[in-house]
């Protein structure tokens, strides 16, 4: 299997990962997402058919938007003079495998990756988490590979917002 950055020309082939959203995002929105600069797809091939692909973009973790608990633990690993209102991160903006590879850790096998890409490549603009808009369903998807949900503001709603640490793999 072999991780590819997506281009204008690089030709989209079937991908199905049971959600018509995520599949959707990958034909019709993935290309001018890349032009118009706001989100760069990445994807994960076998022999030429698509097993899996995600996107990546600049976010941060607001002040604003989490449980004051949390905060205070995210706050509280930062020395007292290097305390911000935010802390930049990167999002993982869709997240998807086929469903004929679900279930063989083909995600989680991915997601380490994304870590370990992110981590050797941070020569320009630093970031601490990544963040995730995880569906319900998934939660357990995100907890398995060392997120954790930021607030209880969106408890009823369709997604909750989950971090992962990066220090945790220094
Ligand atoms: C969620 C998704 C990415 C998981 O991919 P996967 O390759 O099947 O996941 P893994 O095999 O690495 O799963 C690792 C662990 O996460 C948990 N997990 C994964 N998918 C789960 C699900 N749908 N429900 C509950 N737990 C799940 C399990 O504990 C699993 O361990 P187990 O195999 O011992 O049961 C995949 O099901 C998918 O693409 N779903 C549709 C799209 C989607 O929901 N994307 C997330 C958008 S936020």
């Amino acid at each position: 299997m072999k991780l590819v950055r997506l281009n204008q020309e690089y030709p989209l082939t079937d991908f199905d990962c049971g959600d018509s959203d995520l599949n959707d995002f990958l034909f019709e929105d993935a290309k001018p997402f890349l032009e118009k600069r706001v989100a760069n797809t990445f994807i994960l091939e076998d022999e030429g058919r698509i097993a899996a692909y995600f996107y990546l973009l600049n976010d941060k973790i607001s002040r604003l938007e989490i449980t004051n608990s949390r905060w205070k633990k995210i706050k509280d690993s930062f020395p007292e003079s290097k305390r911000f209102r935010s802390y930049p991160s990167i999002k993982i903006g869709r997240f998807a495998v086929s469903t004929n590879y679900r279930g063989q850790r083909l995600g989680s096998e991915l997601m380490t990756m994304i870590k370990v890409l992110l981590n050797t490549n941070q020569n320009y603009s630093a970031f601490r988490f990544i963040t995730v808009d995880a569906y319900i369903s998934a939660i357990p998807f995100y907890q398995w590979n060392g997120f954790k949900e930021l607030t209880k503001k969106d408890e009823d709603e369709y997604t909750r917002l989950m971090y992962f640490d990066m220090m945790e793999i220094d």
